[in-house]
């Protein structure tokens, strides 16, 4: 069902978001993913529903303070100041669920209140998607929309049982994700070219299989995951992390590629021998690292590689930085990466990123999101949306 169909007024909406947001002394560092739900927040209150807002925090263990939603409490009521909506206030609620309290508080609620409730992973059942838990929260909302598209990919109660059990809908901001990553999955304009960085090529081995199979173009590996290639093709790369598990898969996945020059690997880097003191940096020849020695960055052969390919692209999907880029000077490359990413939306490519550690490579590189067309709120989900999987917090609305 649509938003617009749902029917809000005076209705008791629960509204699932993804406020899974970095905090830093407390308070919000990053307020994204809070203030891509206002669209759909305004939507609701402006339609005279109360909110009864549900999101998950980082991963506690039990109820740990530390992972409280408070900051988040906070940083919505400060936005909600700014876009004066019609509200009557917005606080936290500290219960878990089901209980009798919190039926109670909720049925007080007054027309355009919004309440909080405490991070949805202090209850056990969430993770478990534990009926029970998702039958205590249906009981407090007449109908459910899903905002959270970070946590779509979760099987946990608030995102899969709890929507089977009310009538329920997307919000905008999943709309609009679904929408551009459909788009890049299904329909992209040719050519179409990939970049992928970051550590870990098991988080992203099954998109770069999906993407080849469905005939992209170009897939670039630039991040430290290219070391797990390199080494598949038993190219020596010193210290640098490899993930020994997965280069019987990466290997398979070269030799299926036979030469085809759609998957093009990291071509040279910048390296250090001490990663905590990164002193004297040096750049090599060609792909491999001498013993002893750690790769921080892509180099200048790479960029230039990587550099043409993005030139003539039609689409570009881009997740995850291609250099450490916590540690200077090696957020360069992502640094002109992001240039060169964002020039290319200039000239009306279609400039899909996603993961928060790209986000934060471009916000090193001092380039606003607005640069691109699209900036992703989810992480593992956009990953495994592009995989092809079907994902839980889909099926579930879908049903
Ligand atoms: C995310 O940040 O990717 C989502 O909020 C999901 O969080 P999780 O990986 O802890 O389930």
């Amino acid at each position: 069902m649509k938003l617009q169909q749902l029917p809000l007024n005076n209705k008791r909406v629960l509204l699932r978001v993804d406020y899974n947001v970095a905090l830093e002394n407390g308070r919000v560092a990053e307020p994204k993913r809070i203030e891509a739900t206002l669209p759909t927040l305004r939507y609701l209150l402006e339609r005279k529903a109360t909110v009864i807002v549900l999101s998950h925090l980082g991963r506690p263990k039990g109820q740990d303070v530390q992972f409280s939603l408070k900051p988040v409490t906070e940083t919505l009521a400060s936005y909600l100041k700014k876009e004066k909506l019609p509200h009557s206030g917005c606080s936290l609620w500290p219960g878990t669920y089901p209980s009798a309290e919190t039926k109670k508080r909720v049925d007080s609620m007054e027309e355009g209140e919004i309440l909080l409730l405490e991070n949805l992973r202090f209850n056990a059942g969430e993770e478990k998607n534990d009926a029970a838990l998702a039958k205590g929260l249906a009981e407090l909302g007449d109908c459910f929309v899903q905002e959270a598209f970070g946590a779509l990919h979760r099987a946990h109660a608030s995102v899969d049982a709890l929507p089977r059990q009310l009538p329920s809908a997307f919000g905008f901001l999943v709309e609009k994700e679904i929408e551009v990553l459909t788009k890049v999955l299904t329909n992209p304009p040719k050519p179409f070219v990939v970049l992928l960085g970051g550590v870990k090529v098991s988080d992203k081995i099954g998109a770069i299989e999906n993407f080849l199979k469905r005939g992209v173009d170009k897939v670039l590996v630039g991040g430290a995951l290219a070391y797990t290639f390199l080494s598949s093709q038993g190219i020596g790369v010193g210290q640098s992390p490899v993930e020994k598990d997965w280069v019987g898969r990466v290997g398979e996945l070269m030799k299926r590629q036979n030469g085809s020059r759609r998957l093009i690997l990291r071509q040279d880097h910048w390296i250090v021998q001490d990663f905590k003191n990164p002193t004297n940096p040096k750049v090599t020849d060609g792909p491999g690292i001498p013993e002893g020695w750690e790769g921080m960055d892509v180099g200048p052969k790479t960029l230039e590689v990587f550099g043409r390919e993005i030139a003539q692209a039609k689409t570009i999907f881009w997740n995850g930085p291609v250099g450490v880029i916590e540690v200077a000077p090696f957020e360069k490359g992502s640094s002109q990466i992001a240039a060169l990413v964002a020039a290319q939306t200039k000239k009306r490519t279609l400039t899909v990123l996603g993961g928060g550690d790209t986000i934060h490579a471009i916000s090193k590189a001092k380039i606003s999101e607005t640069a691109f067309s699209h900036v992703s709120t989810g992480g593992g989900a956009t990953i495994e949306f592009l995989e092809g999987k079907t994902l839980p917090g889909i099926a579930a609305i879908q049903q």
